[in-house]
């Protein structure tokens, strides 16, 4: 038994609700698992659904959000049978998690832990696990990302979006990106080195013809691929510009958050109401494909899902950007800029090694 402090939220609904527990008992780590002195946990946009009560996934009841995480293993029950990486206690390791990474303790499947690359720093790990999942199963797995194809991403300076930037050039493909707010120019441009031509500041009135300028500078016909967590009026703009047998990958709606601590149900349901729709008979002829997931309902699939991790981290990825880090116990403060939609690259909370309980 070790004690920890983790937030925790009494009923999904509202973020408000979210509370710091100190002295809460974490029992030993079970077989196959690890018991993690966390350092760092990354933010998720899905904890924000979760915490609002807007995630399909989330548990009923009192949970712990938080996908992702880094640490040092301080106890380790025994390797699970199938775990890829050889782990002792001490070493610095990331993992996803399905929820609870909102502790400075936890224990972890060992499935799912790896060593964080040498030089980067618990921020940096703890930026890797989910968003880069999400990443590289859209690109690779879906996307089936082919050199010298043009993929369309959309909130490119986010978290995924930068992550999925970097796969993008790794596999040989063309970015075009686009943003909410042209604060985050200068960050593309400068440290991302996106081209200006291919930064495409979303503007709901012109949607298509700022694809159509992009396109053209490009002298390009359609896109081969289109990321879309951002969903709302961008989805059939960027959908018409698929070029033949291109593919849409949807895995979110960020459209649908609003800026308070509980959902908005009436705008929810107009949104919900002038969602995207597609004719999948219409699909045959135009030679274009929509698909949609959740990764976190494939946690169960370890198999194909450890695959991925393994061949994600071969890539040989620089380190995650991390643009915001905030103090463990500020997760209020983390969650509130996080979803205001300016941020740029991952947020984190950090736990110095000082202040572990
Ligand atoms: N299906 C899955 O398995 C899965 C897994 C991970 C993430 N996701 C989705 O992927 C997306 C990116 O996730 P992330 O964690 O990396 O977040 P992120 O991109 O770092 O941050 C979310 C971004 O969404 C954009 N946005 C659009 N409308 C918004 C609104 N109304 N309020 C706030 N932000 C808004 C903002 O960027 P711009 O305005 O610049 O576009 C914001 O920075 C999210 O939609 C998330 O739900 C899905």
């Amino acid at each position: 038994m070790a004690s920890r402090r983790i937030w925790k939220i009494s009923k999904a609904g509202s973020i408000d609700r979210l509370r710091l527990v100190e002295g809460d008992e974490l029992p030993a780590p079970g077989p196959g698992e690890a018991r993690v002195a966390v350092r760092s946990v990354g933010l998720n946009f899905a904890d924000l659904f979760a915490l609002q009560g807007l995630y399909s996934a989330t548990p009923r009841g009192e949970f712990t959000p938080g996908l992702e995480f880094s640490g040092v293993i301080e106890e380790l029950h025994e390797l699970h049978p199938e775990a890829k990486s050889e782990l002792r206690p001490g070493d610095r390791v990331m993992g996803a998690i399905r929820f609870g990474a909102y502790a400075d303790r936890l224990n972890a499947d060992t499935r799912y832990l790896r060593k964080i690359p040498a030089g980067w720093d618990f921020a940096e790990g703890a930026a890797l696990p989910a968003q880069g999942l999400t990443a590289y199963y859209a690109l690779r797995e879906l996307g089936n990302l082919r050199p010298g194809q043009l993929v369309l991403i959309h909130s490119v300076a986010g978290g995924v979006g930068l992550l999925a930037l970097e796969m993008v050039r790794k596999m040989g493909g063309l970015a075009i990106g686009t943003i909410g707010s042209p604060a985050k120019i200068p960050f593309l441009r400068e440290s991302a080195g996106l081209d200006p031509a291919a930064i495409i500041v979303r503007d709901p009135r012109r949607f298509a013809a700022q694809l159509d300028g992009a396109l053209q500078v490009l002298d390009r016909s359609g896109f081969d691929l289109v990321l879309d967590a951002v969903a709302g009026e961008y989805f059939q703009p960027a959908f018409d510009r698929l070029d033949a047998a291109g593919r849409l990958i949807l895995f979110g709606s960020a459209t649908m958050m609003t800026h308070a601590s509980r959902p908005n149900y009436f705008t929810l349901a107009w949104r919900y109401l002038r969602r995207p729709r597609l004719d999948p008979i219409e699909m045959i002829s135009e030679n274009k494909s929509c698909m949609a997931f959740n990764l976190i309902w494939l946690w169960d699939k370890i198999e194909a899902m450890t695959r991925l991790y393994d061949e994600m981290l071969e890539l040989d990825l620089a380190p995650p950007h991390v643009g915001r880090r905030f103090a463990f116990t500020d997760a209020h403060s983390a969650l509130r800029f996080f979803q205001s939609g300016q941020s740029v690259g991952k947020v984190v909370l950090e736990i110095p090694e000082s202040a572990q309980s």
